[in-house]
């Protein structure tokens, strides 16, 4: 492009200096930072095998995980690129089982930043699309964080985005005015907004699922997925179709550009956790985008938003996407849940009958 076109170009620091002024400037200064660090990631995971990156180590983060070489770098990442500035409280990341506190010799700001530094990391050693996903609260005075302080439900959250490293490197944002997306020019090290208020379609043909759970499913979602499959000579009297990155943050990206739904929804594969998506650091940033962009995202049984956590590392079920799809969904759960989808059924054995309250 001639130099004279690029001049008119938005850039992200453009774009978030003019979105905070005023009450949270500090925030814009955060979000550059945190540009920085996706800048870093991208261009350490583009590197692939050459790096020596590639594969695991021999630790495991709190979920039990295996960590590979990139999830311990991209987050060291992170901290080293937002740590110093001044405008956090404190950090906390999937790979790390505590909050991670500001060191003494950085002045403390208000902020709390939460992420996962590599979600879909499995991926990067076989050069599929992998991302990082952030999310920014407030506390309401500057100095250290407390666990409290992260424990707080995603309608809280007052910005929120991802870093998607594929074919090109994208930042998706939302400060709580529409969703928007910038896209990495490698020549001159800028992200340009390349896809301002990113809008959702209402309704979708596609869905993405890891099918291979089907059987753990509950009832709503099987029947759901089933009418999906049942395509044209089903109820849905329209043929479906499927996709199954298992990166979240490719499925999430496709489906703000194009519309569909992407659920990991609660199952009883392992009865301990109530779904395998985490909320703090996943599914509330994801939920605040896609809502920012017209689109939903539910437990199935209520708005993710809303869920309060009570840990941090803590799981929830997932259904997200164009917003008739979702809204399907959780109507299945609720005539699941008061029996109305299996009118014949005996009340007995409907889950608010006297055997499952
Ligand atoms: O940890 C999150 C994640 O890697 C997501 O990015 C992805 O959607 C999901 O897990 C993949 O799950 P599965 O291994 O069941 O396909």
């Amino acid at each position: 492009m001639p130099m004279h076109m690029q001049f008119g170009r938005t850039t992200l620091s453009k774009f978030v200096i003019e979105q905070t002024r005023g009450q949270h400037s500090e925030l814009g200064a955060l979000i550059i930072d945190v540009a920085a660090a996706v800048k870093t990631i991208a261009s350490m995971v583009a590197k692939g095998a050459l790096a020596g990156h590639h594969g695991a180590l021999d630790t495991t983060n709190i979920q039990g995980e295996v960590q590979k070489k990139l999830d311990v770098l991209t987050n060291e990442a992170i901290i080293h690129h937002c740590e110093w500035g001044g405008q956090l409280a404190g950090m906390a990341s999937e790979e790390m089982d505590d909050p991670y506190p500001i060191p003494a010799q950085y002045p403390l700001g208000r902020y709390l930043l939460i992420f996962d530094p590599l979600d879909g990391s499995s991926n990067s050693d076989v050069n599929v699309s992998v991302g990082t996903i952030f999310s920014v609260f407030a506390r309401a005075e500057a100095g250290a964080a407390e666990l409290s302080d992260y424990l707080r439900p995603g309608s809280e959250q007052l910005a929120a985005g991802y870093a998607i490293y594929g074919p090109s490197t994208m930042m998706v944002l939302t400060l709580g005015k529409g969703t928007h997306g910038f896209t990495l020019d490698r020549e001159t090290g800028n992200f340009i907004l390349t896809h301002p208020d990113i809008t959702v379609p209402e309704d979708t043909r596609e869905f993405a699922i890891n099918t291979s759970n089907e059987r753990f499913w509950e009832p709503p979602v099987q029947r759901y997925v089933a009418e999906c499959k049942a395509g044209k000579t089903g109820v849905r009297g329209a043929d479906f179709n499927m996709r199954w990155i298992a990166s979240m943050v490719a499925e999430i990206h496709r489906i703000l550009l194009r519309g569909g739904i992407f659920m990991y929804p609660k199952d009883n594969k392992d009865p301990s956790k109530p779904g395998r998506l985490r909320l703090l650091y996943e599914a509330s940033p994801m939920a605040m985008l896609m809502e920012q962009a017209g689109g939903s995202a539910s437990t199935g049984r209520g708005r993710i938003l809303d869920v309060s956590p009570d840990e941090l590392h803590q799981r929830v079920p997932v259904i997200i996407g164009s917003k008739n799809e979702v809204e399907r969904v959780e109507r299945y759960h609720r005539e699941y849940a008061d029996g109305s989808d299996r009118p014949f059924e005996s009340p007995l054995f409907s889950e608010r009958s006297l055997y499952r309250e």
